[in-house]
């Protein structure tokens, strides 16, 4: 029997099987099953009140679980998938409320990596997939991430090698007018207007983990189990102050035309990163994973430019840190 194939056969059973899409690597079971989907709540240690997004092969099958389909919809789903985007509608009984934390409404996306769609067209069903670490850890991009995380929570990983997009999908939800981005990710929101006109995209993306107040003492999800922080190029000679000063060991997150890259410093590991989004983005939870696997004493990422092409990155990377300048 070949892998998909034992996929289906655990899907079907009510199992958990992690599998690669475009974005990041999902932990996926029958979203039409409420026990298979509390499993999924169970292996991550996700509270029961954060939705899951549903993966569907394209948008025939999606139409299934939505009682209406709309034009916005269709449109975004004719340009976009498969592709890194989940769109929320309002959702039929068969997926059950254990996948959308009691919402009415449901997130779908149609991944675009061949082993996901094998899988989707195979199962000709509906899989609820959160990303496959654990609640607080970061994303994971390649098999071994998963199994690092998950090991033998998981019934079976399908490997299809490193994720090409790197970060999450970009989530947008059609029920609010206009549309609004909930999650930015990887279609961004000029690519999405240019389909259907104006949406909303929170100034602020609406972070619990990130109260304004108090830096360095909240707690900070999606991240390195190492301390880490986050710093503006702006904030270098400070950076470069610290570095040298440093007693302990650090890990340093730069892009490739940072200034501090020519920094040398004993302590100091530096990782550097592209200097063009897209493919930054790919390489950065590997780069967190790295980073966290050093078990030095602090990580330092120097936050890319503020502009929109860097908005998910940059989304993600305020995610995982907390905020330096403040703290000398
Ligand atoms: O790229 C991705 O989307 C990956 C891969 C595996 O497809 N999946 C993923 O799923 O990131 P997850 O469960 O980690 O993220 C789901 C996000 C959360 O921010 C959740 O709050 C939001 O989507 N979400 C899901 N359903 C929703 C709903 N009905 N209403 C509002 N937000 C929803
Ligand atoms: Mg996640």
């Amino acid at each position: 029997m070949n892998d998909v194939d034992r996929a289906i056969q655990i899907l079907r059973d009510g199992g958990l099987v992690s599998f690669p899409t475009e974005t990041v690597y999902g932990l996926g079971a029958d979203a039409t099953s409420a026990s298979a989907v509390r499993k999924i709540f169970q292996a991550k240690g996700r509270p029961a009140t954060n939705p899951l997004i549903v993966h569907i092969a394209d948008s025939t099958a999606a139409r299934r679980y939505a009682p209406e389909w709309p034009t916005s919809a269709e449109k975004l789903a004719a340009r976009l998938w498969p592709g890194p985007i989940a769109l929320i509608v309002k959702k039929t009984p068969e997926i059950v409320d254990e996948a959308t934390a009691g919402l009415p409404t449901v997130a779908l996306r149609a991944p675009d990596h061949p082993l996901a769609q094998a899988l989707l067209r195979k199962f000709d069903g509906a899989l609820a997939a959160p990303s496959a670490n654990r609640s607080t850890g970061i994303s994971p991009t390649t098999a071994e991430h998963v199994r690092q995380q998950l090991g033998e929570k998981v019934d079976l990983i399908l490997d299809g090698g490193p994720c090409h997009v790197g970060i999450e999908s970009t989530v947008l939800d059609l029920t609010a007018t206009p549309p609004r981005i909930l999650r930015p990710g990887g279609i961004d929101r000029q690519t999405i207007e240019s389909i259907i006109g104006p949406v909303d995209l929170p100034e602020a993306i609406d972070d619990e983990s990130q109260p304004a107040t108090s830096p360095g003492q909240q707690a900070v999800h999606y991240a390195p189990k190492t301390p880490s922080f986050r710093f503006d190029r702006n904030d270098s000679q400070h950076m470069a102050n610290h570095f040298q000063k440093s007693g302990g060991q650090l890990v340093a997150i730069l892009p490739s035309d940072s200034p501090l890259l020519g920094l040398s410093a004993k302590v100091l590991i530096l990782i550097q990163m592209p200097a063009e989004p897209e493919a930054y983005a790919r390489r950065l939870y590997a780069a967190l994973h790295e980073a966290d696997a050093r078990n030095a004493d602090s990580i330092w990422i120097e936050l890319p430019p503020d502009t929109p092409a860097w908005h998910a990155v940059r989304d993600r990377i305020r995610r995982a840190t907390r905020e330096a300048a403040g703290l000398f």
